[in-house]
């Protein structure tokens, strides 16, 4: 089973951007965590970060008849793109749309998300792990 987690704009910035509302977890901690949880449930992992919403769409079209889950937190592009949407339904590859903070609970333009029509699942709010926990999801699936 091949995971690809997807990380998109400022997510490189963990541990220094706005620690009380994404912790003091950073980039490089929350990708050892990632691959650590990998090598548990005896997944593949691959870890991609980008600013570049065109590099995202780019990377999701990549995965098509390679990767069979998606983990993703689209970051502020969440609420904005259609084109990563679109990329995600293109390649029909089972994800879960992750976010650190607890999205339908802070401002309004938060609250929608655009990526969360082409995912099964959702998971806001449950900090770093949520990306560990959208995993199990992925291999919950993929077993069944
Ligand atoms: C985020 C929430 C987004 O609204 C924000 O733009 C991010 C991070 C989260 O993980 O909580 O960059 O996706």
């Amino acid at each position: 089973m091949k995971i690809l987690v997807i990380n998109g704009p400022n997510l490189n910035m963990l541990g220094i951007r706005e620690p009380d509302i994404y912790g003091r977890t950073t980039y490089a901690d929350l990708c050892q965590m990632i691959e650590q949880h990998a090598q548990k449930i005896g997944a593949e992992v691959e870890l991609y970060q980008s600013n570049h919403e065109g590099d995202l769409v780019d990377k999701i079209q990549e995965a098509y008849g390679i990767i069979d889950g998606i983990v993703i937190n689209p970051g502020a592009y969440t609420h904005t793109s259609v084109a990563i949407l679109d990329a995600l339904k293109a390649v029909a590859i089972p994800a879960v749309e992750v976010h650190i903070s607890e999205v339908d609970k802070r401002e309004e333009f938060r609250q929608i998300s655009y990526v969360r029509l082409a995912c099964f699942a959702t998971i806001t709010g449950h900090g770093v792990n949520g990306y560990l926990e959208a995993m199990e999801l992925i291999r919950e699936r993929y077993e069944s």
